[in-house]
């Protein structure tokens, strides 16, 4: 065990081992939020270590490639914090955490296909660090957790040895995350953080090493518990708020309402959050976020029923993209079998390249179900191979289309003349996404269907 100097329980220790920048840190789990966020601790200087199961990923970092292409910014500080050997990459977890004082845990938390919250990972390096970490040292859960899984569980997983006792020879905090993919280094230097930690020591420790790195307002809440709390009910507004005005978009359309008319006027009442409908709630945080306090729910013999509708409507949003794209053929008077359809955008979210959990893949699965041949075009993914199909390169295809169906509003295509989707075959476009204007399509010969929209 390595000789550490620095007590992570005293508040002046760990002020001086900053202010020399003798604090070494160890991310585990370096990839979206955990890389970022070691870059970021390298940047202020502390030596960063850190940790991943992924061998290739490891590699890639060590050989100076960098792996997260799509988040401006931190390519030049993953290059120069490499250059002054500020930052490594390894899968000895036992050898990173050995020399370290700091342990950041940004380990993944996914659902299985139960929607049952999956966190093995957090498990698996909970019982290996009851037996790896060393006295004093203070770890900093990052991942997004149930209120109460520090409290319930992650201590006895570390405390199982019977080598560490909390607040005794470790101390445990979180300090959850709130980034957009994409977005990192903005999000990272601008919003607000939620800290919470075992004692209002810890808190406090936790509030300084953050403020050191990121120079953001910290917010500091009475335990861990009550920051992933914040953390869960934040995302999940948003969840709620979406399957709030998809439903409602669904009765606007029956209306002739234009929902995104609606949006834009509420928008200016003060007290209005404005959320767009759409195909369908995807990527790592809001599904899975609902589902934890699910959860959480059920483990405390609560009912959380807006949170069990709000997910029965997002759930439910791809099959309404299917109903709107099937009326519009039935309008055209074509069946959809044996139709080419093409699905643009598969991410789950504009502007970024990530397809967790993204509604794109239902849809195409239940296009394909009805015998069309589906094509997918998305900038962010041109010429790999995703959900079995190759991505088109460009819409040079689109001649050959019966129907275009937009499901993920990327900037790019809001820049797409609409001339350009009267080159199709059969001319019925599908927007799930609000980014074309009605207006702009009328004494077009297209037959279009906007979710939300209302008859044209
Ligand atoms: N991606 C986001 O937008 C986002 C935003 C806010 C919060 N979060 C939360 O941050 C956490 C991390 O999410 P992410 O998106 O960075 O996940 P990710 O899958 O991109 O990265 C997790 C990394 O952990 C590694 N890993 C898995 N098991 C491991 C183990 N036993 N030991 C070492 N490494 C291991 C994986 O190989 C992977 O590289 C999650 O709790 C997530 O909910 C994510």
């Amino acid at each position: 065990m390595s000789d550490l100097k620095i007590n992570m329980n005293n508040f002046e220790e760990v002020k001086k081992s900053l202010n020399s920048k003798s604090l070494r840190v160890c991310v585990i789990g370096i990839g979206r939020i955990g890389l970022p966020t070691a870059l970021s601790f390298a940047k202020s200087g502390l030596q960063t270590i850190g940790v991943d199961i992924n061998e290739n990923l490891v590699q890639d970092i060590n050989s100076k490639k960098f792996p997260l292409k799509d988040e401006p910014g931190y390519e030049n500080i993953f290059h120069d914090v490499l250059e002054k050997k500020l930052f490594s990459a390894t899968t000895k977890i036992a050898d990173a955490v050995n020399n370290s004082d700091l342990i950041l845990l940004s380990l993944p938390t996914p659902m299985d296909e139960n929607n049952i919250p999956d966190y093995s990972a957090l498990i698996i390096v909970g019982s290996q660090l009851s037996e790896i970490l060393n006295p004093n040292s203070l770890v900093i859960v990052e991942s997004t957790i149930e209120p109460g899984f520090i409290e319930d569980e992650m201590i006895s997983l570390i405390s199982k040895s019977g080598r560490l006792k909390i607040e005794d020879n470790f101390s445990i905090g979180v300090c959850p995350e709130n980034a957009n993919p994409g977005e990192i280094l903005h999000d990272f230097t601008n919003l607000p953080r939620l800290v919470g930690g075992i004692n209002q020591n810890i808190t406090k420790i936790i509030t300084m090493i953050y403020k050191y790195v990121f120079s953001v307002e910290l917010i500091e809440m009475e335990n861990c518990k009550t920051a992933n709390a914040v953390k869960l009910t934040t995302n999940v507004f948003r969840d709620i708020n979406i399957a709030f005005v998809s439903e409602l978009a669904l009765m606007f359309e029956k209306l002739g309402i234009d929902t995104m008319k609606v949006l834009e006027a509420a928008k200016a009442k003060y007290n209005f959050q404005v959320h767009y409908p759409g195909a369908g709630v995807g990527g790592p945080c809001l599904p899975i976020n609902s589902y934890q306090l699910l959860n959480t729910a059920r483990r405390t013999g609560t009912k959380l029923s807006i949170i069990e509708s709000g997910r029965m409507i997002n759930e439910s949003m791809p099959d309404h993209v299917i109903k709107l794209t099937c009326d519009a053929f039935n309008e055209y008077k074509k069946p959809i079998k044996n139709s080419k359809i093409l699905v643009m955008g598969i991410s789950y979210k504009p502007n970024v390249k990530d397809i967790q959990l993204t509604p794109a893949k239902e849809i195409i699965e239940k296009f394909q179900n009805l015998g069309s041949l589906v094509h997918i075009y998305d900038p962010f993914f041109s010429s790999t191979e995703i959900f079995g199909l190759k991505v088109e390169d460009n819409f040079e295809d689109m001649p050959e289309m019966d129907a275009v169906v937009i499901v993920t509003g990327h900037d790019e295509f809001k820049r797409i003349e609409i001339d350009s989707f009267l080159k199709m075959k059969s001319k019925i476009l599908i927007d799930t996404r609000g980014i074309i204007d009605p207006i702009s399509i009328k004494n077009k010969n297209l037959i279009f269907r906007g979710l939300g929209r209302g008859d044209f």
